[in-house]
C-alpha cells in the first residue's frame, strides 16, 4: 500500500482563532498555503472569488451541501469557459484544441480543489468526515492514503473533489472491472489505469503468439496484460512498473487469478533483465506533461516511454521474438504526433513492423457529443503492432 508523502498542513482562521490540520493527498497536488472557513452560506460566485486569490475553503456545514457547491462551481465555470470571446481568437489548431482544452480542465480542476473538508482519523480506529449527512470512508481512506498515522495531530483536511474521487475508485477496487476477453474482473488500487476501455486487452487475446515460454510486461499498471497472457498459456510472465502502487496491484490482481506462480510484477524502471519471447507495452497514448500523478497513465512526457520501449526491444528479444506496441493514434488526431514519427521511431530502433491488428473504441467517451474532443475520439483506431528485430 502507498505510503503518505512528506507531511503540510493547512492553516486557517476562524473569528481570529487559528486553526491548522495536516494536508492529505492521494494525488501529489501541494497544500493550498491559504484558507478560510466557510458553510451552507457560501455561493458559487464567492467561492471561484476565494479560489481565484488562491484561497482554499474548508466546509463546516452539511457534507452534501458541499458536494451541491462543487457542482454548482463546475457548472459555473463550465459556463464562464463556453462564453465566446473569453479566450482570445479561435484556436488555429488542433493541437492549439487541445492544448486549451487541457488547460481549461487544468484550471478548473485547481479552483475545484480548493474546498476542503476535515477527516478525522483517530490512531487506531476508523477514519471518518465530522460533518452532517457525510458517507462512510473508513475503508476508501487507507485504499488511497496508505495506512500510516499523520503524526501527532489527529485531524487532516483533504479536498473535496479528490475524496469523491477516492469513494469512486475505491467501488471499482471493491466491484472489480469487468474484462470479457480475460473471463474475470480486474480489482484496479487506487491511481492504477483502470482497463474499462477492454479493446485493447482484446487485441492481446487475439494476437498470434510467438512462443510460450516468457514474456514481459512493461508497465504493467493492474496487470491486466500480463493477466492475458498468463491465461493463453505463456509460461512465465514479468510485468514491471516504475510504481510500486501498480506493481502491488497486479501482484494482488495475480493472487486473485490464481495466477501468482506464472505471473510477478516488480518495480522496475522499463524492463527487467535478460530477454523474453514476448515483450508488450501499452504506455500512455498522449506526449505531454502529467500534472498529477494519475495524469502519468495517460501522459508521457516527450513520448519518453514509448521511445524507450522501442529503442530498448532488441537488447530485449529472444532470436525470433516479437514487441507488441499496444497504441491509439488519437495523438497523431490532435497533432501531437505525426504517424511517421512513430514509424522513423521504430525502424531507428532496428525493427520492422510484421503485423498490425486495429480496432476502434466502444467505450463511452466515443459516443459521447459533449466531449469537445468528440471528432477525435470517435475516430480513434487502437493498434497492437507486431514487431521484430529487423
Ligand atoms: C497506460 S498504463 C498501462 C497499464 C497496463 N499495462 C494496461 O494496459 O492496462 C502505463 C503504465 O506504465 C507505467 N510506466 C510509466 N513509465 C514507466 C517506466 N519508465 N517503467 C515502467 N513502467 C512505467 C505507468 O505507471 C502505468 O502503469
Amino acid at each position: 500500500m502507498q505510503q503518505h508523502p512528506a507531511r503540510e498542513a493547512v492553516t486557517w482562521d476562524e473569528n481570529g482563532t487559528p486553526g491548522s490540520a495536516v494536508w492529505l493527498s492521494a494525488s501529489g497536488r501541494p497544500a493550498p498555503k491559504r484558507a478560510v472557513t466557510v458553510d451552507d452560506r457560501l455561493t458559487a460566485d464567492r467561492a471561484i472569488g476565494f479560489a481565484s486569490q488562491g484561497t482554499a475553503m474548508l466546509w463546516q456545514g452539511d457534507f452534501q451541501g458541499a458536494k451541491q457547491i462543487l457542482s454548482a462551481i463546475g457548472r459555473r465555470l463550465a459556463k464562464q469557459g463556453a462564453r465566446p470571446g473569453k479566450r482570445g481568437a479561435e484556436p488555429a489548431t488542433t493541437e492549439e484544441q487541445f492544448y486549451r482544452i487541457r488547460q481549461a480542465r487544468a484550471q478548473r480542476s485547481r479552483i475545484l480543489s480548493l474546498i476542503l473538508i476535515p477527516v478525522d482519523l483517530p490512531r487506531g480506529g476508523p477514519a471518518s468526515i465530522p460533518l452532517p449527512r457525510a458517507p462512510r470512508i473508513d475503508a476508501a481512506v487507507p485504499f488511497a492514503y496508505g495506512g500510516a498515522p499523520v503524526g501527532d495531530q489527529d485531524r487532516a483536511v483533504v479536498s473535496l473533489q479528490e475524496l469523491v474521487g477516492v469513494l469512486s475508485a475505491h467501488q471499482w477496487y471493491v466491484n472489480g472491472v469487468d474484462v470479457p476477453s480475460l473471463g474475470a474482473k480486474i480489482h484496479p488500487h487506487y491511481g492504477t489505469f483502470m482497463p474499462t476501455r477492454h479493446e485493447y486487452v482484446d487485441l492481446v487475446a487475439a494476437a498470434p503468439l510467438p512462443a510460450l515460454d516468457v514474456a514481459f510486461d512493461i508497465g504493467t499498471g493492474t496487470g491486466v496484460l500480463a493477466a492475458m497472457l498468463a491465461k493463453r498459456g505463456v509460461g512465465r510472465v514479468v510485468g514491471t512498473d516504475l510504481h510500486q502502487r501498480a506493481a502491488d496491484c497486479a501482484t494482488d490482481n495475480f493472487e486473485r487469478l490464481g495466477i501468482s506462480d506464472v505471473a510477478e510484477a516488480r518495480v522496475c524502471d522499463m524492463f527487467p533483465d535478460g530477454r523474453a519471447s514476448l515483450v508488450v507495452c501499452n504506455p500512455p497514448w498522449l506526449p505531454g506533461s502529467a500534472a498529477t500523478s494519475l495524469d502519468a497513465a495517460i501522459y508521457d512526457p516527450g513520448s519518453q516511454m514509448l521511445l524507450s520501449f522501442l529503442a530498448g526491444l532488441p537488447d530485449h528479444l529472444a532470436e525470433g521474438g516479437e514487441g507488441w506496441l499496444i497504441i491509439s493514434d488519437l495523438a497523431e488526431m490532435l497533432g501531437l504526433r505525426t504517424r511517421e514519427m512513430l514509424l522513423d521511431a521504430i525502424a531507428h530502433a532496428g525493427l520492422v513492423v510484421v503485423d498490425r491488428l486495429d480496432t476502434t473504441p466502444t467505450h463511452g467517451r466515443a459516443a459521447d457529443t459533449d466531449d469537445v474532443l468528440h471528432a477525435a475520439r470517435s475516430r480513434e483506431v487502437t493498434s497492437l503492432w507486431r514487431l521484430r528485430v529487423a
